[in-house]
């Protein structure tokens, strides 16, 4: 991306997508959010469309493009449906993403191509039954055992728990660290070892059609090549997961403003009262100029977070913005767009009710609008800065990005 202008690559991605979701995803979503079941099509066709790696270099078995097509992925995935963003924050934003900052070449091969690929599902096992916001109270334990860790904890909340075949596990490494934070360190941990169990959680609000569970490590034998980054290093392979995790939230929530708009301005020129359509009536008027202006707000944040992420600029700061503002008018655009649909959108023949309910666990996930706030509040007080990290994010590069192995 140079200056606003979008080049035809990352419009094409951005068209392949809307146009698989519309074929694709669209015509069933009703039947499997109303099931409580995934799609069975959608993750491999995904994996075959290269979504699942589309912004992973190609040597690593990804499609090569860069932070602002997965930007653009995430909103045309969300536009139709929630669960195939969600999908990507966790495959993508939080574990392949977290592989290629801070994996070494061994575990790049091993883990993040084959999720790239598609092969493999990926997922993030960092939240506990008694530690969500607060990172540094987890307590899941691993305890070295000659070449390998012996891990055991459970963790709660966890989307595609009983679909992922990698889980980046995040556990307590050092019982009597000076800071809590230097206490954790992260894991890969696959599906098939001893000892590893998982199952789903039922009687969601939202993301019905998606997978959410917990995972239970039992005494699960890891090897030492299995722990991303160094020992201790883990709360800062989380934090910076989380800032490509947000990203995506920050952007399908933008897609989702889309859709709330969309079918606001469809209905808004259909119905009629008072002997004219409601698009005519100047309150309606009001509520969709304020979902354009949530969603062109929301757009300029998460591009520009993409494009701090192609340069290689760090951006919790502006990543963090991006994924509060965009999650919290999200549900305010689905709000609205229920409003405009009067009872009928009450009703599950509509979208807007399942817009709504979709909207809402994502102010609470990957950060609740609070620690946003909070964060947001503690850099324009100077009271936070940024450090630098042994890894970064690194700075796309077409060229680096296309190469073949
Ligand atoms: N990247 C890398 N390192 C970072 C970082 C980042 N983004 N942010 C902070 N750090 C580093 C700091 O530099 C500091 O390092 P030093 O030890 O060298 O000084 C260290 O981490 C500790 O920093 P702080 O004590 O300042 O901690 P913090 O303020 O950054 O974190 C918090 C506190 C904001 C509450 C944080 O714990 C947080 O964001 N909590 C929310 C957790 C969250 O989002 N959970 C979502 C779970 S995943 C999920 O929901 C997905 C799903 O499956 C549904």
């Amino acid at each position: 991306m140079l200056g606003f202008a979008l080049n035809e690559e990352q419009k094409g991605v951005a068209e392949m997508v809307k146009d698989f979701g519309e074929r694709e995803i669209y015509p069933t979503i009703k039947e499997y959010d109303r099931l409580h079941e995934m799609n069975p099509q959608a993750l491999p066709r995904m994996a075959e469309l290269g979504i699942l790696g589309v912004n992973i270099p190609v040597r690593y078995g990804g499609q090569g493009f860069d932070y602002v097509t997965l930007g653009l992925v995430c909103e045309e995935l969300e536009r139709i449906d929630t669960t195939l963003r969600v999908v990507m924050s966790v495959h993508m934003g939080l574990n392949s993403m977290g592989l290629l900052q801070w994996g070494d070449e061994q575990q790049k091969m091993k883990f993040l191509k084959p999720q790239a690929k598609g092969e493999k599902y990926g997922a993030f096992a960092l939240t506990e039954p008694g530690a969500g916001s607060d990172v540094a109270a987890i307590e899941s334990t691993a305890r070295r055992d000659g070449g390998d860790y012996i891990i055991s904890g459970e963790k709660m909340w966890i989307s595609l728990a009983t679909t992922a075949h990698h889980f980046l596990w995040f556990a307590r490494t050092d019982l009597n660290a000076e800071a809590p934070h230097k206490a954790l360190s992260a894991f890969m941990v696959q599906d098939d070892m001893s000892g590893v169990t998982s199952g789903d959680i039922h009687g969601k609000l939202g993301v019905r059609a998606g997978s959410t569970g917990w995972v239970n490590c039992d005494n699960v034998r890891v090897p030492v090549r299995n722990r991303i980054g160094e020992e201790g290093e883990g709360f800062k392979i989380a934090m910076s997961c989380l800032d490509s995790g947000r990203f995506t939230v920050a952007s399908g929530a933008t897609g989702l403003i889309r859709a709330s708009l969309e079918a606001s301005i469809n209905y808004a020129n259909e119905r009629q009262t008072f002997g004219k359509p409601i698009a005519q009536h100047q309150l309606i008027q009001q509520k969709i100029a304020w979902m354009q202006q949530w969603y062109d707000v929301s757009k300029l944040l998460y591009l520009k977070s993409g494009w701090m992420k192609n340069e290689g600029v760090r951006n919790t700061r502006e990543t963090s913005m991006a994924k509060w503002y965009a999650t919290d008018m999200s549900f305010k655009a689905a709000h609205e767009a229920l409003q405009i649909h009067g009872a009928y959108g009450y009703s599950d023949e509509y979208d807007v009710e399942r817009y709504l309910r979709n909207s809402r666990g994502a102010i609470i996930y990957e950060g609740t609008s609070e620690i946003h706030q909070l964060m947001q509040a503690s850099y324009a007080l100077g009271f936070r800065q940024d450090k630098h990290l042994r890894c970064e994010l690194p700075a796309y590069d077409p060229e680096l990005w296309g190469e073949l192995e």
